[in-house]
């Protein structure tokens, strides 16, 4: 193992113009590695916390030089001269003292948990991923996690679109991740044609997915996806089925409990809610359901889980936040039946794979995703889906910071088995 030297830090941007933390960790070998944390746009209220500047002066407070600070200042001081990512992290973690991270700021300690696992891979001539599995000793799966493309996107995400946040293409059946990639960017360019002969606009939003203004209804996405799939010369249900991401916790209103939908100018309870969605079961290839339901509404997840039993996994962001309590309480409830997993929502690598380790037990799908509101060029993501066997990861299907995920993906294929190419 190789003990810190030293610790660089520094303010760079994210996808959305706004900064991001990146770090770089330098061994006693002179081995470096380097990482940078992305955010969210309709992040879940319990998230490990952002910590931003709030000076009104730069980038309308967005700045994160006190993050960056934070890294040179005070943990840099603690943990110089430590070894090992997981006694590496459980110190900063006693240097924060809060549940939350908000004192040094998540952004701060997950740049550096992630840049030492990277700078330890590369120490050790591993890959970051076989570096994470020896760890956490994790089991050596070298299953590699499916691509899961927003397609069309709305909500947070875009302007005049969808209510719901994100229809996707999940793949389906027994391809390597290649020819994954090709099929789902083959059914991107089937969808752009569909949306120009429509008349909409092929604009895109946050995360590289179609944002067609005017678009009539909330179903009428999941049409195009059929259509899509079909005319790239694909099999619905077969090779390529439908996910969603609702992202509902931002259509909810908590004083009424009720929940509005503003293309179809209606406002739902849970309970039409849930009867709403289940009209379109039987009628798309549906492979997952992410927040069809708010975070502030747990009482009903269970009741949607119950719902499409069997069918379709139910796939818990916003009420879980990469949160291994909140995961546990959310299985115990049978809450979900799958976890979205964001290395920022938890703040370190560590807690991240505790979390990952939680669902592996359990035997439910973990789908480490990329972020929609300040995405960064990290693929780190991608090692830690291989590292803990994850069914799928979830990213947008162009713009350089999400096209980096699906290269990583083909580069670890290409390493598992050099004959692929
Ligand atoms: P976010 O959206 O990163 O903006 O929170 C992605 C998601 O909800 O999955
Ligand atoms: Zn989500």
């Amino acid at each position: 193992m190789g003990k810190i030297k030293q610790i660089e830090a520094r303010e760079i941007l994210a996808s959305g113009g706004a900064p991001t933390v990146e770090a770089t960790v330098i061994l006693e070998s002179g081995v470096a590695g380097e990482a940078s944390v992305s955010y969210g746009a309709s992040a879940g209220s319990k998230e490990a916390v952002v910590l931003l500047d709030a000076d009104s002066r730069r980038f309308k407070g967005k700045g994160m030089l006190r993050a960056v600070s934070h890294i040179k200042e005070k943990i840099a001081p603690a943990i110089i001269g430590m070894e090992g990512l997981k006694n590496i992290d459980q110190k900063m973690l006693e240097l924060d003292g809060t549940h939350n991270k908000e004192n040094l700021g998540a952004n701060a300690i997950l740049a550096v948990s992630m840049a030492y696992a990277r700078a330890q891979a590369i120490e050790n001539k591993q890959m970051l991923y076989e570096y994470l599995q020896d760890e956490f000793e994790l089991p050596k799966s070298t299953k590699l996690p499916k691509p899961m493309v927003v397609m069309i996107e709305g909500g947070k995400h875009a302007d005049n679109s969808t209510d719901l946040q994100e229809y996707l293409i999940s793949a389906l059946g027994n391809k390597g991740a290649a020819e994954n990639v090709q099929m789902t960017m083959e059914i991107y360019e089937a969808l752009k044609k569909i949306l120009k002969s429509e008349g909409k606009s092929t604009n895109v939003g946050n995360e590289g997915a179609f944002a067609p203004n005017g678009i009539e209804n909330n179903e009428k996405a999941m049409e195009y996806l059929v259509r899509a799939i079909e005319n790239a010369g694909y099999q619905p249900g077969a090779e390529a089925g439908i996910s969603l991401d609702a992202a509902a916790s931002e259509f909810y209103n908590k004083e009424t409990q009720k929940y509005h939908l503003k293309l179809e100018n209606r406002d739902f309870s849970p309970e039409e809610l849930i009867e709403y969605f289940a009209q379109w079961i039987g009628k798309y290839p549906f492979v997952s359901w992410e927040d069809m339901l708010s975070e502030y509404d747990w009482e009903n997840w269970p009741r949607l889980v119950e719902k499409v039993e069997g069918k379709i996994k139910i796939i818990a962001d916003d009420l879980t936040v990469t949160n291994t309590k909140l995961w546990q309480e959310a299985i115990e409830k049978k809450a979900a039946t799958a976890i979205l997993i964001k290395l920022n929502q938890a703040g370190t690598v560590s807690e991240t794979i505790e979390c990952c380790q939680l669902a592996i037990q359990e035997g439910l799908w973990t789908i480490p995703s990329h972020r929609g509101g300040g995405e960064s060029n990290d693929t780190f993501l991608v090692d830690l889906a291989v590292a803990v066997g994850s069914e799928y990861i979830k990213v947008g299907p162009t713009r350089g910071e999400r096209v980096a995920k699906y290269n990583r993906l083909m580069r670890i294929e290409e390493y598992l088995n050099p004959q692929s190419r």
